[in-house]
Parts: C-alpha cells; sequence; structure tokens
C-alpha cells in the first residue's frame, strides 16, 4: 500500500513534491484553530494500517507543535502502521547544556516529548555541536541527511573563484566538505556569541584572497548576526561582496533585509524553511532517503 503523506500547513509545497517523488498518496486532514486560540485536527484519509509521513518544518516551532502531536497521536490512534516525521529543520537544538543555573536544557526536552509518539524521525543538518548524534536525545530511529553535496553543487555552478568562509569552528565540519567538493580554499573564523543579537567574529589576514568570491556558509542563519558581522569584516578588509549561504533560513524578524543592507551579495538558502531566499532544493535528499527506508 502507497505510504501517505500529510503536509502541516505551510508545509504543501514540499509535501506535494515528495508525493510525486515517492508515488505516495497525499493525506488529507483538516488543521484549523477554534475562535478561542485551540487547535482543531481532523483526519480525512484512512489511515488504519498504513505507513504516514508528517511533513512539518520546525521553525517558530511553538505554534506548530500541538497540532503537529495531534495528528500523530490521532493517526496512531486511528491504527497507523508506522508515524513519521519530517522535519527539514529540528527546532530546538541550540540549547544543549545548561549554561546558567536553572536553564531547561530545552533540546533535551524537546526530544523526548517528540519520541512520545513518533515511530521515526528525518532531518536534515540538526544543529548537533555538543552532541555527536540525534539518538544520543531521541529515542526513536533518526535518519539525519546532510545538504553539503547540494550547496557544493550550488557553488560550483554558480560562484567563480570562490573562497568558502566559515563564522565559527562549529561550521568548519560542512565547510571543509564543502571547499574540497567545490576545490576551492577555506578558512574558518573566530566567533564569541555575547547575546541572542550580539556576536563578536575575529578574521584572520585575508590579503591574498582578494581575487576571490567569499562565500559564507552556516547552517542557521537567525537574527544573522553572525553573517552580518563576518560580511562586515570581509567587506572593510577589501574583498568582493560575499555570497551568503544557509541551510536552514530562519530569517528572525528584520534578519534578511539587515543582511542585504549589511553588503552581502547574493543569500541563498535551502528550502527547508520556505523562504524568498530559497534556491537550492533539499526535496531530491529527502525522496532519495525516504524511498531507501521503505
Ligand atoms: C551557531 O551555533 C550556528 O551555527 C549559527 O552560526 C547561528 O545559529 C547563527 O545565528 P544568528 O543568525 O542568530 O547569528
Amino acid at each position: 500500500m502507497k505510504p501517505l503523506i500529510f503536509s502541516l500547513p505551510g508545509n504543501e509545497t514540499l509535501a506535494a513534491s515528495l508525493a510525486r517523488e515517492l508515488d505516495a498518496e497525499p493525506g488529507s486532514v483538516e488543521i484549523r484553530r477554534f475562535p478561542d486560540g485551540e487547535s482543531y485536527v481532523r483526519i480525512l484519509s484512512q489511515v488504519s494500517g498504513r505507513e504516514c509521513l508528517l511533513v512539518a518544518t520546525l521553525d517558530r516551532p511553538d505554534d506548530k507543535i500541538l497540532p503537529l502531536s495531534f495528528l500523530a497521536t490521532t493517526a496512531r490512534e486511528l491504527g497507523a502502521a508506522r508515524v513519521t516525521l519530517i522535519a527539514p529543520y529540528l527546532a530546538y537544538m541550540r540549547q544543549d547544556r545548561r549554561f546558567q543555573s536553572g536553564e531547561s536544557v530545552t533540546s533535551a526536552r524537546f526530544a523526548r516529548f517528540l519520541s512520545g509518539w513518533i515511530d521515526g524521525l528525518v532531518t536534515i543538518d540538526p544543529h548537533l555541536h555538543r552532541r555527536s548524534s540525534l539518538e544520543e536525545i531521541y529515542t526513536v530511529p533518526c535518519t539525519t541527511l546532510h545538504a553539503a553535496p547540494l550547496i557544493s553543487r550550488w557553488i560550483k555552478e554558480e560562484v567563480v573563484n570562490p573562497l568558502l568562509v566559515g563564522p565559527d569552528v562549529e561550521s568548519e565540519q560542512w565547510v571543509a566538505e564543502v571547499a574540497s567538493e567545490v576545490g576551492s580554499p577555506w578558512v574558518v573564523l573566530k566567533k564569541e556569541r555575547l547575546g541572542d543579537r550580539n556576536v563578536r567574529i575575529s578574521v584572520p589576514g585575508l590579503d591574498h584572497w582578494l581575487d576571490r568570491t567569499p562565500v559564507l556558509i552556516d547552517d542557521i542563519i537567525s537574527t544573522a548576526r553572525t553573517m552580518i558581522e563576518t560580511v562586515g569584516h570581509l567587506v572593510r578588509a577589501g574583498m568582493k561582496a560575499p555570497v551568503c549561504v544557509g541551510v536552514h533560513a530562519v530569517f528572525a524578524g528584520p534578519a534578511y533585509a539587515d543582511l542585504r543592507a549589511a553588503g552581502a551579495g547574493r543569500i541563498v538558502t535551502c528550502n527547508t524553511i520556505p523562504h524568498e531566499s530559497n534556491g537550492i532544493d533539499v526535496c531530491p535528499l529527502l525522496a532519495g532517503a525516504l524511498r531507501e527506508e521503505r
């Protein structure tokens, strides 16, 4: 029997592409809010005995997570054989330790919460920094995919003579991989986070790279302060307008406009979160992994 693919609001384009790629049946669900703000969820497809794939990217997660949990638990209650969450962007990965006494380690809390009502998780480049795999906190099987090959291909096709730049040591993992596929030099900068919207970046001497186009690569662009600071340094050092590439276009508040105003050249992201900067399609990556799992 074909799997059913359900889209949570805002994920319709990706869910439809995945359904086509996988020859899956689009699932039908009604999700809306009652006037008092509570969620209403009604599954209209027959889920009994079926594999259900729920497509829900989890940026701005707090409003999404309850309807998603109602959908998943109801599908199970109605006899779904398996409920897999496809969350191209996985939220709550950055608070991975207690930096100050009394703080909630939300990555672990969120993982336990999600693991309680799904049978599997598929995601792309979750922010693994102090943890080496999702299985350290999730108790369901997790498929972790990487956008690096897609980013490498995009850079090869679109940027002449690039210098890849990672804003901090955390980015070294994917910057080094992308650089080796592109066949270009790379540098990783030093970042100090001074607050939610305040970072300090130290840049090494760049004089011998002035003929290259800097390409900044990061996993998440949220407030964009990391990229904005880096762009400022590179432009002041006399480099060409940097190309900014992010996997996840979170772009909090005016971050996108701020990054443009800071002197970024092109800004390109993967479509793990729908945004006007999306230029790299992750659907084939997700479809390939889901095909292998079947
Ligand atoms: C940091 O740990 C991440 O890899 C990104 O550098 C960070 O999330 C970017 O955040 P922002 O856009 O708020 O500077």
